[in-house]
């Protein structure tokens, strides 16, 4: 797979997605402002992804400080990260990455502002590092839960292209497949911004696991006619009662897989667990550009003037999900205390 985001020399580059699966384009970070606008127009979308291009702006931003004092240079660094948390709304990894990079700064008052920038560099290429040692172990954990021959149907993209490589519901895939359980896999089209049809079905096809795309619409149907096994999505955010905000559509397909009695599963790392917000009600749901709704490219397909909607994510109540794999392994209902003993492992 092609790397998602990278360092090159000084800068930051990141595969540009909106461009996939046409075109293998870089879109290139020289500041953390460049890096702001990345994960604002979605050149680089998926939650951890998000998580690791913010920890990259945050080191970029940091050496484009001009401070001799420590002093300074944390204020400095401090706006920086005030405006970086703001960049997108409901994938909680991003403010955890934010965050990380904001203690480093906290712990290192004795030492000179060059050996910070360069600390902030070498946590962002750990953080990076780490994210894809994660989803590997959580693929580990998740392909157990996962039979041989299993058609899975999963919904967006939560695959290398969404992470810092390998994935976290593609990851439980991927491995089921290096396990030799010969998975097939039903990906939703995920309206409106096609993440499914254009980025999971790439990556599956690139690693040669048979993959089929169906219109978001199609997914209870072929629930009803038995054509699924399991479901396996990402998640954005996963509050401390374990509901779950995920890509718009995640909803409707965990309702779906209950009234089929068909496994519903999410995989994310636990930065992807917000402590500190207790239910799913809390979770800020990001409202794109209605365009995204009712234009294709430049083009409005329903009538002039027409008003649509766009919110991003939806939010699956925890009863609805059958088990959350993490990297410290699958957990179970009840998600209120299950989830609070698998973060402190
Ligand atoms: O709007 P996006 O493309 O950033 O939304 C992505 C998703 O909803 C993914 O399913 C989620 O981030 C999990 S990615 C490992």
């Amino acid at each position: 797979m092609i790397p998602t985001i990278e360092w090159k020399g000084n800068q930051v580059r990141m595969v540009d997605q909106r461009k996939l699966p046409g075109r293998i384009a870089w879109y290139v970070c020289r500041d953390y402002g460049d890096v702001i606008k990345g994960i604002e127009i979605m050149v680089i979308r998926g939650a951890p992804a998000i998580g690791v291009a913010a920890a990259m702006g945050m080191a970029l931003g940091a050496n484009s400080i001009k401070a001799g004092t420590y002093g300074a240079f944390r204020g400095r660094f401090r706006k920086i990260a005030d405006r970086m948390i703001t960049a997108r709304p409901t994938a909680v990894n991003l403010k955890w990455a934010v965050e990380r990079m904001s203690r480093l700064v906290e712990t290192m008052a004795d030492h000179s502002v060059a050996e910070i920038k360069a600390a902030l560099r070498k946590e962002s290429e750990e953080i990076l590092a780490e994210d894809i040692a994660i989803n590997r172990k959580m693929g580990k954990n998740g392909q157990k839960l996962i039979p041989k021959g299993a058609t899975i149907l999963t919904h967006c993209n939560a695959g290398s292209l969404a992470t810092g490589g390998y994935g976290t519901a593609l990851g439980v895939i991927r491995a089921a497949h290096e396990a030799g359980k010969k998975v097939q896999v039903i990906a939703d089209e995920t309206r409106p911004w096609l993440q499914g049809l254009r980025l999971t079905s790439f990556e599956l096809m690139q690693d040669k696991i048979p993959v089929t795309v169906i219109a978001d619409n199609a997914a209870g149907s072929l629930m009803r006619s038995k054509k699924i096994d399991l479901v396996v999505t990402g998640a954005d955010r996963i509050a401390a009662n374990g509901d779950v905000a995920n890509k718009i559509g995640t909803y409707q397909v965990a309702v779906l897989a209950k009234e089929n009695k068909i496994p519903f599963y999410v995989a994310a790392p636990i930065s992807t667990i917000d402590m500190d917000t207790p239910s799913g009600e809390l979770i800020p749901v990001e409202q794109r550009n209605a365009r995204e709704v009712s234009h294709w490219e430049s083009r409005n397909m329903g009538p002039k003037g027409v008003q649509a909607i766009n919110p991003a994510f939806d939010i699956t109540p925890g009863r609805y999900v059958t088990a959350i794999i993490t990297e410290k392994g699958i957990i179970r209902s009840p998600y209120k205390r299950e989830i609070k003993k698998t973060v402190k492992k």
